[in-house]
């Protein structure tokens, strides 16, 4: 008789025989066996028996570290890599890749590797098992689970890396200018000179708001008092799809989606600006052609034309948080756009995601933070006391990254660069914090986030604390548009089930009072 789903074992699903390797093996030895099997990875072995594991995310990782093509196995793999058994149930095995954020684990029989299974087989299986059997299983806020595949970028909490396509983007906001990602993030690939020059012709004229959304401005600033700019941005973002007649991503082309997605990146900065200026009684700046992406949203916001100095370190800012992996605001993006709604819709959707203190609403809390301490002498017990109160202290922890945060890092470097009154001050308070941290909440491995420095970057150049989370969004909508872009290409509904945990149904209706 055929098995059900639940009681199907691993046995039944793993791939055999194993593409495996040995340590002392080159790297890129291995790479090719993984490349020529079509496989995501190889077991290390000695013998029968799994000593390591090699995966892609390691030979990314390998490559974004520029190590020779000599560097062996054994200096790359995951060793003593976690296993299952062959009879555990797939549920069971799809709970501990998940918890643990795993594309493969090795199947062990006693000591001896028998097979191997990946999160993509489980998956297959996971979709037609009754929900209840798994929900309690699944990490509370969704922690380690892998929801999709993309081919956009990678997080790598542990190690301290992230990356936009193949590279390093750390890298990227280091050597390049905003549109070079921009087109990268839309193209898979950086451009020519010839492609960026096409690429910037095709989006400047892009950045000017159209004559209807731009005649709605004032009344919608003025409606809205002393709103924050991302409300006002959400609800001009709506008016925009509607007015342009941004139809569901589900009746478009890929290249009738992408020309909204230029549309909608190109004139979000111009939107914010717009918005802030009219909510300070100050006249509208147009953008202008002639200014790179940086130096033109900051003229559009401040009135003035920026020194190179601070257009390079916003725009370094910009680069850097243009995608961050499966984060809230992106995830929302393509929940929204699995139903096929229009890119407007999804793009509103995520700017409410990102509008949240522990999304993308924390710079200007930091910076609140930093003002609150005061002085040195008021940090240990001022840091100490919230701590013990149970406050988040703002631009601390992630829920990826258990490391520096490699945007922090770079970020501290930008405004080591700038100088300024409270970068001192910052970096001491920066210290004191992770020290109490790590004294207080043991083992949680608590760092500065993105938002930290990125605070301190933007106040440096001028940018107002009302427009820091603006300011993210720019850039990240860029994001956003990409993952909308490959989520529609390659589109299923996203609906996931509850586990119900309410009072046992049905109950009696009582008569109406
Ligand atoms: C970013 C953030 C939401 C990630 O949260 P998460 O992955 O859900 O982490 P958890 O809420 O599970 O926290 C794990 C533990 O670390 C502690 N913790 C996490 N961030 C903390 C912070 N900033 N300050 C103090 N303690 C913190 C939690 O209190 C919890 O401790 P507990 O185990 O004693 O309950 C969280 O770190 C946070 O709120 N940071 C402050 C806001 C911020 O900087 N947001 C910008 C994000 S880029």
């Amino acid at each position: 008789m055929a098995k059900t789903d639940g009681q199907r074992t691993v046995a039944d699903i793993m791939s055999r025989p194993v593409v495996t390797a040995t340590p002392d093996e080159r790297v890129s030895a291995a790479a090719d066996r993984m490349r020529a099997q079509s496989v995501g990875s190889v077991v290390v072995v000695d013998g029968d028996r799994a000593v390591g594991i090699l995966t892609e995310r390691d030979l990314v990782r390998l490559a974004a570290a520029g190590a020779a093509t000599t560097a062996l196995v054994s200096e790359w793999m995951t060793p003593n890599p976690d296993s299952v058994a062959p009879d555990l149930e797939v549920a069971t095995a799809f709970a501990r890749l998940s918890e643990h954020g795993y594309r493969h684990i090795p199947v062990v029989d006693d000591g001896h590797l028998v097979g191997i299974v990946s999160m993509r087989d489980l998956m297959r299986i996971a979709q037609i098992q009754p929900a209840d059997s798994l929900a309690h299983e699944i990490p509370r806020g969704l922690e380690g689970v892998v929801v999709a595949e993309t081919d956009i970028g990678d997080v790598r909490g542990l190690e301290g890396f992230y990356h936009y396509r193949q590279y390093n983007a750390v890298e990227l906001a280091e050597t390049r200018t905003l549109e070079d990602v921009w087109y990268l993030l839309f193209h898979g690939e950086l451009p020519t000179l010839a492609q960026r020059d096409a690429f910037l012709d095709e989006i400047r004229p892009l950045r000017e708001i159209p004559t209807a959304v731009k005649d709605a401005l004032p009344e919608v600033a003025g409606v809205a008092g002393s709103a924050p700019p991302l409300d006002l941005l959400r609800t001009t973002v709506s008016l925009l799809g509607a007015s342009l007649g941004f139809r569901p991503s589900l009746d478009l082309s890929r290249d009738e989606l992408r020309a909204e997605a230029l549309r909608v990146c190109a004139v979000v900065p111009t939107l914010l600006c717009a918005l802030h200026r009219l909510q300070h009684d100050e006249p509208i700046i147009d953008p202008d052609p002639q200014l790179p992406y940086a130096a033109n949203y900051l003229t559009m916001m401040l009135g003035e034309v920026p020194t190179a100095e601070h257009a390079r370190a916003v725009e370094q800012y910009l680069i850097s948080t243009i995608d961050h992996g499966f984060n809230a605001s992106t995830f929302t993006a393509r929940v929204i756009t699995s139903t096929g709604a229009d890119l407007a819709a999804a793009v509103v959707g995520a700017i409410g995601a990102l509008s949240g203190p522990l999304h993308g609403g924390a710079p200007s809390r930091a910076l609140q933070m930093l003002d609150e301490i005061g002085t040195i002498d008021n940090a240990d017990p001022w840091i100490r006391a919230a701590v013990e109160r149970g406050d988040r202290l703002m631009g601390f922890g992630h829920r990826v990254y258990k490391t520096d945060d490699p945007r922090s890092v770079m970020l501290r470097s930008v405004a080591e660069r700038l100088g300024g009154p409270k970068l001192e001050f910052a970096e001491r308070v920066e210290q004191l914090a992770v020290e109490i941290l790590a004294e207080l909440k043991p083992g949680r491995k608590l760092y500065t986030n993105v938002e930290f420095y990125a605070g301190i970057v933007m106040d440096a150049c001028g940018v107002p604390r009302a427009m820091f989370t603006p300011t993210f969004a720019s850039s990240r909508v860029i994001g956003w548009s990409t993952h909308i872009l490959e989520q529609a290409a390659d589109n299923r509904l996203i609906r996931p089930s509850a586990h119900y945990v309410g009072p046992p149904p049905p109950q009696p209706v009582p008569p109406a009072a």
